[in-house]
């Protein structure tokens, strides 16, 4: 049976969350700014993020699918679902669960720059730095963790998990 290691209760996540969103409703009070979810790990942490936001933001998703193993993607990236919202001059910020090769930010930030967006910034809620390949500045981040494969918080391992409350390191 895989062993599941208490990494951050629901009351850790309350509190980084509250803080993440104090510095970014800071950072874009009077901007335009539209948050753009990377799909389907993210849809738990985007939800809380944008009810601790006080300012005004319009919100949309991207999905992309990346070969590889169950715990480590190989960095061939596909599209699998676009944006919808026109980010043409706007402010744009990629909500990701959690980074670990940066390989799939790197491949979105590079097809979001297309849309000729005013700014593109990245907030992760966990970012990961063991397995880190491509060279990406992440912008805003709630934890950071060395290594090790985390699920809970929308975070799957095989689609299972996502619905914990809080982040555990899976021991398979
Ligand atoms: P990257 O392209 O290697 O940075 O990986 C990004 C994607 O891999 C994330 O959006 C997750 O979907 C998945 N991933 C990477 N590490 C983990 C983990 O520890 N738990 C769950 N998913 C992960
Ligand atoms: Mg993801």
């Amino acid at each position: 049976m895989p062993e599941l290691l208490p990494v951050l209760s629901k009351n850790d996540i309350d509190s980084m969350v509250t803080q993440i969103a104090h510095r970014i409703s800071t950072d874009y009070r009077n901007h335009d700014l539209i948050l753009i979810g990377v799909l389907k790990g993210v849809f738990v942490f985007l939800s809380d993020l944008v009810r601790c936001l006080d300012i005004p933001v319009q919100i949309d998703f991207i999905r992309v699918f990346s070969y590889g193993s169950d715990v480590a993607s190989s960095g061939e990236i596909h599209l699998t679902k676009d944006i919808e919202v026109d980010i043409k001059d706007k402010d744009v910020l990629i909500v990701e669960d959690i980074v670990d090769t940066g390989l799939t930010l790197k491949y979105l930030i590079d097809y979001l720059r297309t849309y000729h967006p005013k700014t593109i910034k990245v907030c992760v809620f966990i970012d990961k730095h063991e397995r880190r390949e491509a060279d990406i500045a992440i912008d805003y981040s709630c934890h950071d963790v060395a290594k090790g494969f985390l699920v809970g918080y929308g975070l799957d391992y095989n689609e299972d998990y996502r619905y914990l409350s809080g982040i555990y390191h899976l021991k398979l």
